[in-house]
């Protein structure tokens, strides 16, 4: 007895804030340079967040400037809706305090931590508060800087003011120590860019620590369609949601309360539990125990409901994604395919898209070689750490990419871009760079990949076929001045002549390659029949022309040798 007491002398409680203190790197503070992103991060997401809940076109500036060694400042600054004054401690101040998470919308911020983990972070590295800026656009700016009180997980704010100003949006100013900028694959400026190709809806002003400014342009003028919160689907219940949703449940009785609370749940369906389980549905929702909320999340298991209703989810779509790869990878060639509605964990909506690019400015360039590169997406969210642990990588490791003529990816001007688009992503830890590695979410990003590919190998195979013809034709093309030449002796017919009639014969059969490797533009007409006799002519004199000129030139090379 005596030793318990002893030991429990330590017994304390602690906040969330206290937990996330000491587990930063749960949040995505571990390493200079991550540090530094997953600020950017945080702030980005808000404020495209908040800018598209609002109906409004985002416009962001981040500025990153340097003011000792591993140490800077970041501004933030967004055009969205502001934040109402009464709310700020709480946004920046308050782990798990946030609009997003008690919702099942689809939104980059789901848990109510990313703003206050910054706030936190910049007070533990730099000791100064947070400077925000906001304004709800009814002409004043609010003006407050902020702290955080870690053991009692609230905030400390200080120099309140309020000034006018017709300015409607949120800036926010911090000082961080112990962070580094890297222009590298985990950078800032990267996390930028990717955000940029998967918003093309936002403009985005990035100003570097070295001066450089970086503008992405709006390419689309319209808002991405706004999404809708859904209802979780019954098939995803577990029995403290269903007992903790009920209790706080208005609903006069429990079938009401199924029905207006669940995906899919109709009066029939509430029906068949109510049979199933015996129970009284009229009762209030709040009087249902432990064990009454078990029978009922057992009956569900034993029921069929529609599959979850997907109307919520508002993907990239292909157009979007299109102009994001024209845009920034200029490929050779790309395929983009966007899989049907699926679910993970029984309950979950969530859509895998896939865009692949070959060619061009694809892959990742690094010391003159080009090597595959994996994008990876969530709610057009770019992913930029811990791809080890993420499903997306997990699935082009282990693809078969032999099959679709793409051998070793280390050495292929490839870009896989894969957005994850769900009311729920389910990610590896609160620091959200990677999604877990669910079954459902592993076979739909697998399928999609390999419908990609299945375009890539096609086109593959039609490349190497050409350049097998075009080898062909080279060859045949180089012996025609010679034959022509041995003809004129034996025949006396003149040898441009023959020329030419070898050149037809040969651009008959070929006249779809080019001697040089640059194909003729498709036409968007078929040329009539004799048209096209026409133009075979008209290439062969060209195809003949140009050998000329290439034999003289290698003469004249010979004579000056
Ligand atoms: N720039 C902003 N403009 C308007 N509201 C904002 C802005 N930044 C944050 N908020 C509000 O503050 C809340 C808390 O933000 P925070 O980043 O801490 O959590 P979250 O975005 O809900 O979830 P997550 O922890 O996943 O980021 C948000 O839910 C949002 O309501
Ligand atoms: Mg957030």
């Amino acid at each position: 007895m005596e030793e318990a007491e002893e030991i429990f002398k330590e017994f304390k409680e602690h906040s969330v804030a206290e937990f996330f203190k000491k587990n930063r790197q749960m949040l995505g503070y571990s390493g200079k340079i991550r540090s530094l992103t997953t600020v950017i991060h945080e702030y980005v997401t808000n404020a495209l967040d908040a800018c598209e809940e609002a109906g409004i076109l985002p416009e962001l500036e981040v500025t990153i400037t340097q003011l000792g060694n591993d140490h800077y400042r970041i501004t933030s600054k967004d055009n969205g809706p502001g934040i109402p004054k009464k709310h700020m401690g709480k946004v920046f101040a308050q782990m798990l305090a946030g609009t997003k998470f008690h919702r099942f919308i689809q939104q980059r911020g789901q848990q109510g931590i990313g703003c206050t983990g910054c706030t936190m972070f910049a007070q533990i590295t730099s000791g100064k508060p947070t400077h925000v800026e906001t304004n709800t656009g009814k002409g004043k700016t609010y003006i407050a800087d902020i702290m955080i009180d870690v053991k009692r997980n609230s905030a400390t704010i200080n120099n309140e003011k309020e000034i006018e100003s017709p300015e409607r949006g949120t800036k926010i100013i911090a000082e961080y120590k112990n962070i580094a900028f890297t222009r590298g694959d985990y950078g800032a400026g990267e996390y930028i860019r990717r955000t940029a190709i998967a918003n093309p809806h936002a403009k985005i002003i990035f100003k570097d620590p070295n001066n450089q400014r970086f503008v992405y342009e709006r390419a689309v003028s319209v808002l991405p369609a706004r999404p809708t919160p859904g209802k979780p689907h019954p098939k995803g219940l577990d029995v403290d949601d269903l007992v903790s949703y009920a209790h706080s449940s208005q609903e006069r009785t429990l079938k009401t309360f199924l029905v207006k609370s669940f995906d899919r749940m109709s009066g029939a369906k509430a029906g068949e539990l109510e049979k199933k389980t015996g129970l009284d549905f009229k009762r209030k929702p709040g009087s249902i125990n432990w064990e009454e909320a078990e029978k009922i999340v057992a009956a569900i298991k034993e029921t069929s409901f529609l599959a979850p209703s997907t109307k919520e989810l508002k993907p990239m779509k292909e157009k979007q994604i299109r102009e994001a790869i024209l845009n920034v990878l200029d490929p050779e060639f790309y395929s983009i395919k966007s899989r049907a509605p699926a679910t993970y964990r029984g309950g979950v909506p969530f859509i895998i898209e896939v865009g692949l690019a070959y060619g061009g400015n694809s892959g990742k360039k690094a010391n003159g070689d080009t090597r595959t590169e994996i994008m990876r997406f969530a709610n057009r969210t770019p992913l930029l750490f811990d791809s080890g642990s993420c499903v997306i990588t997990k699935v082009v490791n282990e693809l078969d990419w032999k099959r679709y003529k793409l051998k070793d990816l280390e050495n292929i001007p490839l870009s896989i871009i894969v957005n994850m688009t769900s009311t729920y992503i389910p990610y590896t830890s609160a620091g959200k760079t990677a999604i877990s590695n669910e079954s459902d979410v592993y076979r739909e990003v697998q399928l999609a990949i390999m419908e990609c590919a299945r375009d890539i190998k096609r086109y593959l195979s039609g490349k190497r076929k050409k350049h097998e013809r075009r080898t062909r034709k080279q060859t045949l093309v180089r012996y025609v001045p010679e034959i022509s030449r041995a003809l004129e002796d034996l025949t006396g017919k003149k040898k441009s002549d023959l020329e030419l009639k070898f050149m037809e014969i040969i651009n008959k059969k070929y006249g779809d390659i080019s001697l040089n490797g640059e194909e003729p533009k498709e036409e968007e007409h078929k040329p009539m029949q004799e048209d096209r006799r026409l133009q075979g002519i008209e290439a062969a004199q060209e195809d003949l022309k140009k050998m000329q000129e290439e034999q003289e030139a290698k003469e004249n090379e010979d004579l000056e040798d």
